[in-house]
């Protein structure tokens, strides 16, 4: 049976990839299905928890049963809703794929090919909306008691070492919680199933083994209800 040891406890997931419009027509995304986000949710309205979801695009999930959904297209548009529903969570799980740029300018017609070269197309930065909640907290805008767990999707450098850079990336991430996915061909991304570590910013580190993304979910869900009590409890 699912435990209800998230009972009352509001948290807040994104999930999905953000899409950054080029022209009517075109756009910079990446390969997230959501599946990983869309599980998370689920499985925390199932644990008792009060979930919004803010949902960039999927490979065409349902929204989850119980859980207030709501639809973002860019990254933008995603800060925009985790900062309108941050300060009413109690745990806010960023396992959305936002992209790192975006065009900066939206053509208001379709580019056409043209007889030469292309134009090259000229990229922003987006907000790091993970950096910004973090910031929120420390501000004191956030309550100091929320639970905050970043998702990192890593190649690895050129030995293939996932985990040191991910360490690196939790301490300057500053979230409590980093949950680690080893990416390439096959993995993470789209697929049903993952693995990798959850790092914790007191130093813990735990191995997620293979299997569905409900699973690691299951595991993530487990440190977030042992974090958001034991804060509770202080
Ligand atoms: O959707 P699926 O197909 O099921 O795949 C799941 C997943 C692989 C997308 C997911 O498990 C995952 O790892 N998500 C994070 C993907 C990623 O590329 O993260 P990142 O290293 O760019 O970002 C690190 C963290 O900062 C993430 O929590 C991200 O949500 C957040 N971020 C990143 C960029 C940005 N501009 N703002 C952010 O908040």
């Amino acid at each position: 049976a699912v435990p209800r040891d998230l009972e009352g406890v509001r948290v807040l997931v994104t999930a999905g990839g953000t899409r950054e419009p080029v022209d009517p027509v075109r756009f910079l995304g990446n390969r997230s299905s959501g599946k990983q986000g869309y599980a998370l949710a689920r499985l925390a309205a199932q644990r008792g928890a009060r979930v919004v979801l803010v949902s960039g695009y999927t490979a065409g999930l349902d929204e989850p049963a119980a859980v207030d959904t709501v639809h973002v297209k860019t990254a933008l548009d995603m800060r925009e809703a985790v900062e309108k529903h941050a300060a009413d969570a109690d745990a806010i799980v960023m396992a959305a794929a936002v992209a790192d740029f975006r065009p900066t300018v939206t053509a208001v017609s379709k580019i056409k090919k043209g007889d030469g070269e292309p134009d090259a197309i000229p990229l922003a930065k987006n907000p790091d909306i993970l950096a910004g909640i973090v910031e929120s907290r420390s501000a004191g805008t956030l309550d100091a008691d929320t639970v905050i767990v970043g998702f990192a999707a890593e190649t690895g450098d050129e030995n293939g070492d996932v985990l040191t850079y991910a360490r690196a990336k939790l301490a300057r991430k500053g979230c409590d919680l980093l949950v680690v996915n080893a990416v390439g061909e096959g993995k993470a991304f789209e697929v049903d199933d993952n693995d990798g570590w959850l790092l914790g910013a007191d130093g813990s580190e735990c191995a997620l083994e293979h299997g569905s993304k409900s699973l690691m979910a299951s595991r993530v869900l487990d440190a977030v209800a042992q974090r958001v009590v034991r804060s509770r409890d202080e």
